[in-house]
Order: C-alpha cells, then structure tokens, then sequence
C-alpha cells in the first residue's frame, strides 16, 4: 500500500460563520498527495461549507486553509470540485462540458482534442460526446462530472456527495470505477459523504464531522489494502471500521452540544 504521499492540503483551524450562525468550528486536518481523506457527518452539519472553503469558493472567518502551501482565498487553478447534483452546463454537449476548463485554460486545440478524449474515454462515456446532459442518466451525468474535473488534472479533487443522487446499483459502480480512476494515478482527494460505508470504501481516513458548530469527533484510519474490490465491503475490518465511524457519529458520549 502506498503511503499518504508528501503534505498537498493543510486545514488549519478553520472557523465559518453564516450570519451570526457559527457553523464549522476549529477543524484542522491535512491531506497528503496520494491520500484520500473522507469527511463523513449527518446532512446539513457543515460538509459541503467546509468542501467550498478548500475550493475557495467560500471565505473563512478564521483560521487558514493551504494548498501546496500557497494560501486559498480564491479557486485555485490546481482543484477540481464533483458536485453532487452534476453541475454540468445544460447547454453544452457533452464534450464542450468536458473541454470547458481547458478551453477557459487557453490549452492549445491539439491538447484539448487529446485530453478530453481521454478523459471521457476513462469514465465510459466515449460515443456520447454530442449528447447534451437532458439525454444522459444521472449515473452518466455524474461520469461527465467526473471527467469534467479529471481533465484538468488537478492535484487536489473534492468531492461533494458525488454519487448521492444516484441510484444504488449505478452508486455502487461508480465508487469501484472511481477507486480503479484513482488506482492508476493516486493523487490527492477530499470526498465527503454522509454515508459511512462510502466513506469507509473509498478513504485511507474518515474523518467523523459532527455537532453545532461542526467540528472533529474523531479520525479513523483505513487499513484495507489497495486496489479495493468488491470482496472488501464484506471482510471482518471494513465491517469493524464501519462500526467504529458508527459510534463516532451516533453514540458517541461527549458534553452537551457535541
Ligand atoms: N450560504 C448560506 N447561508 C446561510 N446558511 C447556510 C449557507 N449554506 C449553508 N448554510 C447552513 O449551514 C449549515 C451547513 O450546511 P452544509 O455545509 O450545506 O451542510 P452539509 O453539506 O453537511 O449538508 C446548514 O445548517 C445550512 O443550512
Ligand atoms: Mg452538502
């Protein structure tokens, strides 16, 4: 198994208030560059807001958030984000989703022309290019989604929810097709979800987000070797792990408003 790689993404003490509303309260983790570090915690308990601070697309009332150690106070142009519900352009077919980013980039044609075809090739949509995104299921909606942020080839992917909006079986599907993505070329990933045995798949780290303002309940590692198969969601240790996340989240005996 590989190990976490050198540090990609520091959280440092990150506070975010909505109005008076504190919402996130003094988080603080890191992600290492061949790491996937899954944040698991109820719906509505602050993980989308946190995701948004690492994409820069919301602003911290306090501490500070590092990539490569250069501080974010803007969307960097080295994170790609997977939306729960697609975020595709409804306009564009799918290939113009996919080359968007590139194209914004001012990549030259050839290269645009390359890596798009690769990436669509990646996630099994290739012979789709000239559908629009009302013609796809949601399952190849969410590859589009994927591939759209692949392209770019980012050092930092954050995921929110990606597969929540999906059915069970097409859910199932894409978190092996995401592992094997990830297996060929690891790199550094936050992906949240408010499913533990997701978080558990998928992480080398879960950590448990939880309480008002959210902040860490605890962080549990992954020891379930990689490439992850099928077979793992029944093995003794995953089994235990998800336990473990379970008492974390719903039984854990903390002070008042934790
Ligand atoms: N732009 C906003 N303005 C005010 N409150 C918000 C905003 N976005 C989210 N919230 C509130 O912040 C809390 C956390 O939301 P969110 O980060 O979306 O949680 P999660 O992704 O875990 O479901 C919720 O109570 C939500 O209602
Ligand atoms: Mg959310």
């Amino acid at each position: 198994m590989n190990g976490p790689g050198e540090v990609r993404l520091v959280v440092e003490n990150a506070a975010v208030r909505y109005g008076d509303l504190p919402v996130i309260a003094d988080v603080s983790l890191e992600v290492g560059s061949s790491e996937i570090v899954s944040i698991v915690g109820p719906s509505g308990c602050g993980k989308t807001t946190l995701l948004r601070c690492v994409g820069g697309l919301t602003l911290l009332n306090g501490g500070q958030i590092r990539i490569d150690g250069q501080v974010v106070d803007k969307p960097l142009p080295s994170v790609s984000m997977v939306f729960q519900h697609f975020g595709l352009f409804p306009w564009k077919n799918l290939w113009n989703n996919i080359a968007y980013g590139l194209k914004l980039r001012g990549a030259p044609r050839e290269e645009i022309e390359r890596r798009v075809a690769a990436a669509i090739e990646l996630v099994g949509l290739a012979g789709f290019e000239k559908s629009y995104p009302h013609q796809l299921s949601g399952g190849m909606q969410q590859r589009a989604g994927l591939a759209r942020a692949l392209v770019m080839e980012p050092r930092l992917l954050l995921m929110d929810e990606p597969f929540s909006a999906v059915d069970a079986q097409t859910r199932e599907q894409l978190q092996f097709e995401l592992l094997r993505i990830w297996d060929s070329r690891p790199t550094a990933m936050m992906f949240v979800t408010h499913a533990i045995d997701e978080a558990v798949l998928m992480g080398d780290r879960v950590v448990v987000l939880a309480g008002r303002p959210a902040h860490i309940r605890a962080v549990r590692k992954v020891d379930l070797p990689r490439p992850r198969d099928r077979k793992v969601v029944s093995s003794r240790p995953f089994i235990n792990l998800r336990d473990q996340v379970w008492y974390d989240l719903f039984n854990h005996q903390g002070g008042a408003g934790t």
